[in-house]
């Protein structure tokens, strides 16, 4: 049975004092919620520390939104996955839209970096997803199929238990755009076929994969309820406790 999981991709905004009071507000709410469902917050870098203090034994996960490949060293700018671990991350983003469309990751960079965090013991959050023309062209499964044998090269079905793929339609994202629950689910079962064709039925079964993409408290349950969606990577709503909180309660009503 998959665990559903909420994730907050606070991406590059709060501030030192936001930051803590988001985490606050999320950390108040969530201990009564975590029998059910897993949440996690992936604040910017800088306040990885303050954040870890406000979530520390309160079950919340705290994870990185990117991490270098590359072992710490001269690489100006970059964040190390020693420097995550360091800070209390127990998870990692990797492969977001923003990432491959905005800094040029591509399936190879993602690959190197999903590597490299699993073999730091890190839970991977790998993110896939099409651009609108790509699914006005019909071409959303081949796209998936494209990053995920790409992101996923040489990664072993045990590695697999720690990798978390996130759906997120580009054209979904920050936009107020979200995916039908019919079109989410039709993307996440194609994944799940994906995992069960490159590794096995029982890894796919276990794999969780969540839809991200204007996730609010008013479509988080619809979505939640499809049979292949296993939680959400929430971006704007994850920077309100208001609206973060409620799609939590929203996976603990399916969850049942
Ligand atoms: P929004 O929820 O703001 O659409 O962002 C989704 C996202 O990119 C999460 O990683």
């Amino acid at each position: 049975m998959r665990r559903y999981l909420i994730a907050g991709n606070w991406k590059m905004n709060t501030n030192l004092a936001s930051a803590t009071a988001l985490a606050k507000g999320v950390a108040a709410a969530a201990p009564k919620k975590l029998a059910k469902v897993d949440v996690m917050v992936a604040p910017p870098a800088p306040y990885l520390l303050a954040v870890r203090d406000v979530v520390k034994g309160t079950g919340v996960d705290l994870g990185g939104q990117n991490a270098s490949e590359q072992a710490p060293g001269a690489f100006t700018g970059e964040v190390a996955l020693d420097m995550l671990l360091d800070t209390g991350c127990s998870s990692v983003i990797l492969g977001h839209s923003e990432r491959r469309t905005l800094y040029g990751e591509t399936d190879a960079i993602v690959n190197k970096k999903v590597h490299a965090a699993l073999a730091k013991g890190l839970q991977v959050v790998l993110c896939v997803g099409e651009l609108l023309e790509e699914r006005k062209a019909e071409k959303t499964n081949q796209v998936l199929d494209t990053q995920m044998s790409g992101s996923l090269a040489g990664v072993t079905s045990e590695q697999l238990a720690h990798v978390v793929v996130a759906y997120e339609p580009v054209w979904a994202i920050g936009t107020g755009l979200t995916a039908s629950p019919e079109q989410a689910q039709a993307a996440h079962a194609h994944l799940r076929n994906w995992l069960t064709a490159r590794y096995n039925a029982s890894s796919a079964a276990a794999t969780r994969i969540l839809y991200g993409g204007s996730v609010k408290p008013d479509n988080a349950r619809e979505l939640l309820s499809q049979p292949d969606v296993d939680g959400a990577l929430v971006g704007g709503a994850a920077l309100k406790p208001e609206l973060f909180v409620p799609i939590i309660e929203a996976a603990v009503a399916v969850a049942g």
